[in-house]
This record gives structure tokens, sequence and C-alpha cells, in this order.
């Protein structure tokens, strides 16, 4: 195993040899979903617009896709609507809504990614008033204090449900029900699934939800392409206008080796989700048992077995820097995050840590892991001793 230095980082990304554990930013595509979109950009090519039988061969694929989709989440196929990914997704869900009615208020939580809350920021800026809803120390917002913000003039609350960076679960039922029995004129729902879609169950009948957010390239699938559920019978304002494709509510040629992709890593997710979730969830002990045996200061962010989601675990390690201990796993071609992907280029604390009451300090010192379906348990052991050099070396570099 490498001891330092930057000479081992160039062979890295092209060694097979690696420790992926950065699966919240991205997954590498399944060779099925790669076999699936290659056929479309070498075969299938047509535009499923076209009237010739090159064109339906699209629109059936496509239609194939949105119904696994549709089933992941107990929707029907005709509610779901392809968009770039979860962003576009995400604005689409809030903007729609917003320029839909009279109502100028949003509730949301402090813990939302930055493509909520860059977007409800824009909005405060032009005037809607929004309240974010806090957290506890393990990320959870309650129920109460949601459903407490609700006033007459609520157009929508927002929740996401796996939280990207520490994994925590927001309870999404029990809110999505208690909305519900405010009657006909409750605010609409949107939740922000793109880490739990297809990893873990939803139901967005039995969970009263309007508007759903998915993006593929977090399970296996490729970049730039996801879905918005929208409810039959809510009408949401388009974000994308032109040639009327989805619907007439989201134009612009579909991204068909995406959307198939997309189809085809849901298929993959609905033969085996339980028994990977499982396997993930033994890995996630495994790895949290050697972090805190091999580093008994550090200190996990979020919740340790209950209420959080399988694949996500966060660490901070005080005294060091998220950055450097990232740099040093990399040069032992271990791959993590110190948060989320979009923010992750500016080493600014994470405002998420920080919601959960933590120092600067403590949010500059953390590491998020994050597992997939291929993550094996001599993975976990390899990211932990190499976890265990990283902080070594770099206790012996702060003395010199
Ligand atoms: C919770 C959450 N929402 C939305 C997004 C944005 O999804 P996309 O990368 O498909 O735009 C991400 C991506 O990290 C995410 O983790």
């Amino acid at each position: 195993m490498p001891s330092s230095g930057v000479s081992h980082l160039a062979g890295a990304a092209q060694s097979a040899d690696i420790v992926y554990l950065d699966n919240s930013s991205t997954t590498r595509p399944d060779s099925q979903v790669v076999r699936a979109v290659t056929e479309v950009l070498e075969h299938d090519f047509g535009n499923p617009s076209s009237l010739h039988r090159l064109g339906a061969k699209a629109e059936r694929l496509m239609d194939e896709a949105r119904e696994r989709v549709a089933q992941m989440i107990n929707a029907d196929p005709g509610e779901i609507y392809f968009t770039s990914g979860g962003t576009e997704a995400n604005n689409w869900a809030i903007a729609g809504t917003a320029s839909a009615g009279k109502e100028r208020h949003i509730v949301s939580t402090t813990v939302e990614h930055p493509s909520v809350i860059a977007l409800l920021d824009a909005l405060h800026e032009e005037g809607w008033e929004i309240t974010l809803v806090g957290v506890d120390g393990e990320g959870r917002v309650d129920p109460d204090e949601v459903l407490d913000a609700v006033t007459e003039d609520t157009a929508l609350v927002s929740v996401m449900f796996v939280q990207n960076e520490i994994g925590t679960l927001q309870d999404c039922r029990e809110i999505g029900r208690r909305l519900l029995s405010l009657g006909p004129k409750k605010p609409r729902f949107h939740v922000d699934a793109v880490q739990g879609f297809a990893r873990l169950p939803i139901d967005v009948k039995d969970w009263g939800v309007d508007l759903l957010t998915m993006s593929a390239h977090k399970i296996h699938g490729i970049k730039g392409a996801g879905a918005l559920y929208i409810r039959k019978g809510v009408r949401l304002r388009p974000l994308v206008f032109g040639g009327g494709q989805e619907s007439g509510l989201r134009s612009g040629t579909e991204n068909m080796p995406g959307i198939v992709g997309f189809g085809e890593a849901c298929k993959l997710w609905s033969e085996d989700r339980e028994e990977v979730m499982s396997r993930l969830a033994s890995l996630r002990k495994r790895l949290i048992a050697g972090i805190k045996g091999a580093l008994p200061d550090a200190v996990l962010h979020g919740p340790q077995e209950e209420g959080v989601a399988p694949h996500i675990c966060h660490f901070a390690f005080p005294g060091f820097k998220g950055e450097s201990i990232l740099h040093a796993l990399e040069a032992r071609n271990v791959f993590v995050s110190t948060g989320s992907a979009c923010s992750s280029h500016k080493t600014r604390p994470s405002p998420v840590v920080m919601a959960l009451g933590r120092s600067e300090d403590e949010a500059l010192a953390s590491i998020r892991f994050s597992m997939s379906r291929y993550t094996t348990e001599k993975d976990i052991d390899r990211a932990v001793e190499a976890l265990d050099e990283s902080l070594k070396e770099l206790s012996a570099w702060r003395k010199k």
C-alpha cells in the first residue's frame, strides 16, 4: 500500500483497484445500463417524436423506461416526466408551483440540497416568504414543526427524503399524510427523493406526495437524466418551453440514452433491492465499528442505525481538515467526499453539518463515505486501514 504522495494520484483514476466510496456524488453506471445505452446510441437512435418506425421504436423504449420508473414509487406511468436530472426536477417542482397560484409562502428545511436552497433564496429575493424548519442533532425534522409552519398562504411544502450528506431519513409519509388531513386547500407536497429513490421503498400514493424528484446517476444510470413525478390533477407551469414533448410540460428532444439507462437501472434495483440494502446496512455497521475502533475521537454525524439510509455514513475527525483527509485517502486509491458534490469544490463548512448544531471546525473536519451495490467488505476494510494511515501521516506532518 502506498504510504503517501502525489505520484500515486495519476494512476489512481485509471486503476481498477480503487475503493470508490463517493456514490452519493455519482455511481458507476452498471454494465447492463451501459449495454442498453450503447444500443440506443448505435442502433435505436430515432427521435420519439418522428412518425417513422425508428421514431416508434424510440417511443416504445421511452414508454418502457417510464413504466419502470413509475413502478418504483407506485405511480402511474403518465405521472412521470423525464428531466435532465434531480436539479431540474427540484427547480421545476418549486418554481412551477411558485408561479401557479396566489399564495406566497413555502415551507422547507435547513438541510435541503443546494438545488432547493438556492432556488428558495432566489424566490425570497423576489418577495416570497420562506420558512426553513430546523433539524435535531441527527438531522431529523419534526413533522409537528413542519405542520406548525404551514399557513393559509402556504403554496408548497418541500422536504427531502434522504439527506445527501449525512443519510438521515425524514418521515415524509407522516408529513404527507398530515398535510392531506388539511383538506382540499392543503399546500402541495414535494419530496426530493434523489438519494432514496430505488434504494428504499417509496409509495407516492400512500405518502400523499404531489411532486417527487428522482435522478438516474445516483442509482447506476448515467448523468443528465432524471424525472419528476407529478400527481395526476396537479397543474405545474413548465420550466422549459418548446416543441411540447412530455405531454407539453417539458419540451426538448428527449435524452434517449439517459432515459433508457434510467429504466434499466430501475429494473436492476427492482430485482434485488432488499438484499442489496440489507448488505449495505451491515457494511455501514462494519465501517462505523472499524472507524470507531481505529480512531476513537471520530464523531459520527447523523443517526447510528435507525432512521438513516444504509448507504451513507458521515464522520468528523476533529483536529483535521476534511480536504486533507480526502487527498491522503485519494493517494491510497480510496475516494470519498467532504460534503455534497455541488459544494465540494469550495472549502466552506457544510451548512448541513452546521444545521446539526456542530462547530465550524467540526464541519470542516468531516468526510462522507457513501456506498453502492458494488461495495464489498474488502472495500470497507481497506478504507478503514487507509483512513488510519492517513490520519497518522497527517498528524506526523502537523508535528514537523
Ligand atoms: C438530495 C439531492 N437532490 C438533488 C440532487 C441533484 O441531482 P442531479 O445531480 O441529478 O442534478 C442531488 C445530487 O447530489 C442530491 O443529492
